[in-house]
C-alpha cells in the first residue's frame, strides 16, 4: 500500500486552471523529489496532498498515521524560545510536559542543534539554525510522512549540503516518506529514491526517473554525473528551468 496517493488531482484559483489530472503514489519510506519551473504548481500540490487545500478535483488517500511539514521560510513563532517552537505541535497532541522536553530534546539531536540554542528565540538564531529548528520541529511527532516545499533554498552552498545530509540521514533512521519540492537537480538527486517531474502548466505529470543507489550513499560523482545526464540528454528536464521567478529577478 502507498503511503500517499494522489488520483486525477484538479485545481484551479479564481478560475484559473493550476493543476490538472495529476497522478502520484509516494510509497512508505520512499524520497520523491518533486521538481518542475516556478508557478507550475509545486506548492499547490504539496498543500493539496498534506490537507491544507481541498482540491478541486480528484482523491488523496493518506495511509500513514502523522506527517510533519517543512517550508521555504522556517515559520517559527517569534514570541516562543527555539525549544518551545519544536515541541509545539506536541503541545497540540496533548503530549505530558516531561514527554514534550524529552522528545523535543531527540528531534533537536537529530538536526544537531546545541542545547544553548535550544532557549534563545527566532530573532537570535542564523538562518540555518532557523531552518534546523522548522525540520526539528517537522521530526518531533515521529512522523510517518514529511513535506518539504523548498526548504534550502534560501540557504548558501555548504549550509544547504550539511542540511539535505540531515534530511538524509533522518530519513534512514526514521524511515518516513517524503516529498520533497526543490528547484534544484542537485539536492534531488542527492536525497530522493525517485525524481518526478510536474508539467510545466500543471497538467499532469510529465515523468519520473529513478535514481541510481540510495540517497546517502551516493559519490558526489554520480551525483554531478546524473544531473548532467539529464538537464544535456534527458528531454524530461527540458523545460525545468524555463520560468524560474527568482533567476530572473
Ligand atoms: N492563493 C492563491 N490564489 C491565487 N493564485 C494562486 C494562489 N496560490 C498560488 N497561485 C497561483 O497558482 C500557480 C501555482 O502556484 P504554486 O505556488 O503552486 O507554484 P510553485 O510551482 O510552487 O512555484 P514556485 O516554484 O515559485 O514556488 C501560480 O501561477 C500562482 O500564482
Ligand atoms: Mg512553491
Amino acid at each position: 500500500m502507498s503511503a500517499l496517493k494522489l488520483s486525477g488531482i484538479g485545481h484551479a484559483y479564481l478560475g484559473r486552471t493550476v493543476l490538472d489530472a495529476i497522478d502520484l503514489e509516494i510509497a512508505p519510506g520512499e524520497i520523491v523529489a518533486l521538481v518542475g519551473p516556478s508557478g507550475c504548481g509545486k506548492s499547490t500540490l504539496a498543500h493539496i496532498a498534506a490537507g491544507i487545500v481541498d482540491p478541486q478535483r480528484g482523491q488523496v488517500a493518506r495511509c500513514y498515521a502523522r506527517h510533519g511539514m517543512v517550508f521555504q521560510e522556517p515559520r517559527l513563532m517569534p514570541w516562543a524560545t527555539a525549544a518551545d517552537n519544536i515541541a509545539y505541535p506536541l503541545r497540540l497532541s496533548g503530549a505530558r510536559r516531561a514527554e514534550r522536553r524529552e522528545r523535543m530534546h531527540a528531534a533537536a539531536a537529530k538536526v544537531a542543534l546545541a542545547r544553548d540554542d535550544l532557549g534563545k528565540f527566532p530573532v537570535e538564531l542564523s538562518g540555518g539554525m532557523r531552518q534546523r529548528a522548522a525540520i526539528a520541529r517537522a521530526l518531533v511527532v515521529e512522523p510517518e510522512f514529511v513535506f518539504f516545499d523548498e526548504p534550502f533554498t534560501a540557504l548558501d552552498q555548504a549550509l544547504k549540503r550539511r542540511m539535505q545530509d540531515l534530511v538524509i540521514d533522518a530519513a534512514a533512521a526514521q524511515s518516513f516518506a517524503a516529498l520533497f519540492i526543490t528547484h534544484d537537480l542537485i539536492e534531488a538527486v542527492r536525497i530522493a529514491h525517485r525524481i518526478t517531474v510536474l508539467d510545466l502548466n500543471g497538467r499532469g505529470i510529465a515523468g519520473d526517473r529513478a535514481l541510481p543507489g540510495i540517497p546517502g550513499a551516493r559519490e558526489d560523482r554520480t551525483v554531478f554525473e546524473t544531473v548532467q545526464h539529464f538537464l544535456h540528454d534527458d528531454p524530461l528536464f527540458g523545460h525545468i528551468n524555463d520560468v524560474d521567478e527568482r533567476k530572473v529577478a
